[in-house]
């Protein structure tokens, strides 16, 4: 069969460019609402410890051999089932590839709903309407939340189509889509380029601020106050690993995609290292610095009880209504926010673009189309069912911690197994500006895929029950009856769940048919 072949003009314009593109699609909500709510209910600074662990045996390992891959792949083209071909073939092939375009686009889908809180928030502190006139701290929270429950439509489902929160939710896709549009060189990678100092620089003013808050030492001694009795808790050690990927974006699939376009003389060693090194720095200092210590001045102790959510959008707001010069310091904080959030989200699409390219010899304007409508359709029963957060909660667990873990694994499998580590230490190490360091060349061999193996298998073993339960419209009818809640609402939220999951699999199903009918229609091509 003759193949036409598919060129793509598309690529970084520097080594730079791409440390900042994946950097920027790394540091998100995960490193600035995520991260802060994790710490917070996993023993603040005893959390530090599976943290830190979590990301120098498998946050680390897994983005230096995401990277690896992706260069070694790219000469089959630049979306992950092509990639994978350089190291799978048949079903498997057809099933991790599945998971590699799925992924990232089906994360996207509910983290855009989150970035346009953001825009919203920013936008109303910047013109001055985001006013919590309460005089007691308690009546600020209240309002906040409040503001809150009723921007997001959290208080009743469909709720959120009466909200203004839909033209920014609107606005954030038409923005990530612009820059989808003008491709890898022009839109994210130039967008970074600007995003990234601002972001830095709008981050460092609000954390000057925090840090002379008069008594923020109280504030801050909470975070690094360790509750050292937490280490015994396995769900500490599993929320730091969860953390640790969906804060680097490794198990997205991204950074595969985006070093598909290195050629063998770039580096992938120090710019992969580079890259998961700002994004740790991002999150201890401007994640961990400025809503913990800031939440726990103002709220006391009161403030582990926000949950992730809350501490970003009631707590952090009710404290700038409460503090001198608020609203500019709330819409720069929310400003920074927004920023870190498109640039994950455009990472987001990005391998899904070129897949519907490669796969389907589309040009750029139809695959973004397509990916536009999509990835709309599927947002709009997770903006509608939202009360309580119940089926973005829901699509988070399963796509954004499993299905994360999932890819993780296999790459780091293949890596491990596949190539073999002492192949593909050789191989990462053409063009690389500094050696593969040894250390992790033995955490990846030793360690990595088992510690893999064993978090994943607790993680089941613990959470999996409790999230068959939440299916189960009898059994959290009756829970909601003896705790004396609403059984009509638990009922609800049950069947959401279950729809979610129904509706993953059919996604699946159907993103399946499309890759093995791209792969069996783009017969074996290397592309030099
Ligand atoms: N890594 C991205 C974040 O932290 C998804 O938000």
């Amino acid at each position: 069969m003759k193949e036409r072949q598919v060129e793509h003009h598309d690529g970084w314009a520097s080594r730079i460019g791409l440390i900042l593109a994946v950097a920027s699609g790394a540091i998100g909500l995960g490193n600035f609402l995520r991260f802060p709510g994790q710490a917070v209910q996993n023993g603040g600074g005893a959390f530090m410890v599976p943290y830190i662990t979590s990301f120098l045996i498998l946050g680390i390992p897994v983005c230096l051999a995401e990277w690896t891959m992706g260069r070694m792949g790219g000469k089959h083209g630049h979306s992950t089932p092509f990639i994978f071909r350089e190291y799978l073939k048949g079903f498997p092939l057809k099933l991790s590839g599945t998971i590699g375009v799925m992924i990232p686009v089906m994360i996207y889908v509910y983290y855009v709903f989150i970035e346009s809180w953001c825009l919203a928030y920013a936008y109303y502190f910047l013109t001055g309407q985001m006013s919590l006139d309460g005089s007691t701290q308690s009546e600020m929270t209240q309002q906040a939340s409040t503001f809150f429950m009723h921007l997001t439509g959290a208080w009743a489902n469909g709720s959120s189509f009466q909200s203004p929160i839909i033209v920014f939710f609107l606005i954030c896709v038409l923005f990530n889509f612009l820059l989808v549009y003008r491709g890898l060189s022009k839109g994210l990678e130039a967008f970074a380029k600007i995003a990234m100092p601002m972001m830095g620089i709008c981050a460092t003013i609000i954390l000057i601020r925090v840090l002379t808050i008069p008594g923020i030492e109280s504030g801050l001694a909470v975070m690094w106050n360790p509750d050292w009795s937490k280490l015994t808790q396995p769900k500490v050690w599993i929320s730091a690993a969860g953390q640790i990927f969906f804060s680097l974006s490794t198990g997205f699939g991204i950074a595969l995609v985006f070093s598909s376009f290195l050629k063998k003389k770039d580096d992938v060693v120090l710019s992969s290292l580079s890259s998961a090194s700002l994004n740790e720095f991002a999150e201890v200092v401007f994640g961990g610095m400025i809503t913990i210590p800031v939440a726990f001045l103002f709220l006391g102790m009161q403030a582990t009880s926000f949950g992730t959510f809350g501490m970003g959008f009631i707590a952090l707001p009710s404290v700038f209504g409460m503090m001198p010069g608020g609203a500019f310091f709330g819409g720069l904080w929310f400003l920074v926010l927004f920023l870190a959030a498109i640039t994950s989200s455009v990472t987001m699409l990005q391998p899904g673009i070129l897949f519907l390219e490669e796969g389907f010899h589309l040009g750029r304007r139809k695959s973004s189309l397509i990916l536009f409508l999509f990835t709309l359709c599927l947002c709009l029963p997770i903006i509608y069912f939202n009360k309580d957060f119940a089926a973005l909660d829901i699509a988070d667990f399963y796509i954004g911690t499993i299905m994360i873990y999932v890819l993780a694994s296999i790459q780091i499998f293949i890596f491990v197994f596949k190539i073999g580590v002492e192949k593909g230490v050789k191989d990462a190490s053409e063009g690389s500006l500094i050696p593969f360091p040894k250390s992790i060349q033995f955490v990846l061999k030793y360690i990595t895929p088992w510690f893999l193996l064993f978090i994943f298998v607790s993680f089941c073993y613990m959470n999996l029950p409790e999230y068959l339960d939440k299916m189960n419209p009898e059994v959290m009818g009756s829970l909601a009856e003896i705790k004396g809640e609403s059984v009509e609402d638990a009922k609800t939220k049950a069947i959401i769940a279950r729809s979610v999951v129904i509706g993953l699999v059919l996604i699946y199903g159907f993103i399946y048919v499309l890759v093995s009918k791209a792969l069996d229609h783009r017969k074996e091509k290397v592309v030099t």
